[in-house]
């Protein structure tokens, strides 16, 4: 079976499985990518493995290990779980060429539509882990229930003057999330963050704000506007896509509606500019945020399933 023929297969499975879900067609080889494909029976494989390679200073290098492999793949037929699990032992002779083994700089990731679930146990079985998530608002979801308004948030745009508090909260958040493996923090950790959110400061169209909880700031909320989620938007079948890059409450302020009053904010923003849908990444594991967004109107899309080394 060719690629296109199996592409096809794969976004006919696709299109039954979620609705918001891209269109997905044939891989196409990019520089440096090694093309695979496998079969199983009647069901068939294509992938793309493609290697990326980030500086340790870099601005997402929190976000991923040094190296990483990340394999995208189409199934078909009626066991796609076998054709992925055909797919993933061409992949891991390939991942033994080119990786050191136990070098945890390097990771295998492969990105799968959350609601797409065969294939799952077969990554378990290889040492893949469900690590990080993409999760989904639409703009039309109903307003959330949660905690009463706390008295006393207070939400404002961030100013210059706010540099160390949007540090030390954005610290406190990848701190925090490292524990589940979505985030490595690196020596220079809070130089590069600084340098980061310098430029979200003082904005006149603000897309960072604080909240304060009786005059104290206690907790941000990061946006990225339609116009600036390019790098993402191709993950959903919506024309103008929100992305909300963190939020973090102060831990001696945690469940007591800052995070609450912040999220709604932004969704507020988001409304106001008319964005269909809001994305966002967070860790499967982490046991607030998890719940927390889910609570708000979110929903999985994508699951990124990591082995780290990428070669044990
Ligand atoms: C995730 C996080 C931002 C949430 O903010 P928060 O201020 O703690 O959240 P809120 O208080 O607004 O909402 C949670 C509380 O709402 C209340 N609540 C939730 N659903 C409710 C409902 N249906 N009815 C009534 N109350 C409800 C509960 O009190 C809940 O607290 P609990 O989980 O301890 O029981 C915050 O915990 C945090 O900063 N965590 C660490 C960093 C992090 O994980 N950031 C997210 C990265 S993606």
């Amino acid at each position: 079976m060719n690629s296109h023929a199996i592409a096809a297969g794969h976004a006919e499975r696709l299109a039954t499985v979620d609705a918001l879900l891209p269109e997905m067609p044939a891989l196409e080889p990019v520089e440096g990518s090694v093309s695979l494909s496998a079969t199983a029976g009647d069901s068939a494989a294509a992938g793309l493995s493609v290697r990326t390679e980030a500086g340790p200073d870099s601005v997402d290098s929190p976000w991923r290990a040094l190296v990483e492999h990340r394999l995208e793949a189409r199934l078909t037929g009626p066991r796609p779980e076998a054709a992925l699990d055909a797919l993933l032992t061409r992949w891991d002779e390939h991942l033994k060429t080119v990786a050191p083994p136990g070098d945890v700089e390097t990771a295998a990731t492969v990105v799968r539509p959350s609601r797409d679930s065969p294939g799952s146990a077969e990554l378990l079985r290889r040492g893949f882990a469900p690590v990080l998530v993409i999760a989904v608002r639409p703009a039309d979801r109903l307003a959330v229930t949660g905690p009463p308004a706390t008295p006393g948030v207070h939400i404002r745009p961030a100013e210059a003057d706010d540099l160390e508090t949007a540090v030390g909260l954005e610290l406190e958040l990848q701190r925090y999330d490292a524990q589940f493996g979505s985030v490595t923090l690196r020596e220079g950790a809070e130089e590069t963050i600084t340098a980061d959110l310098s430029k979200q400061l003082g904005r006149e169209n603000p897309t960072l704000w604080i909240a304060e909880l009786y005059g104290r700031p206690l907790g941000m909320v990061r946006v990225q506007f339609p116009g600036d989620t390019a790098w993402i938007r191709g993950r959903v079948a919506a024309e103008k896509v929100g992305y909300l890059s963190s939020l973090a409450v102060a831990e001696q302020a945690r469940s007591s509606g800052v995070g609450t009053a912040l999220a709604a904010h932004a969704h507020q923003v988001f409304d106001e500019c008319g964005t269909d849908a809001v994305l966002l990444h967070h860790a499967l594991a982490n046991p607030r945020s998890t719940p927390f967004w889910y609570a708000q109107g979110y929903r999985p899309l994508w699951t990124y399933w990591q082995r780290r080394p990428a070669v044990p």
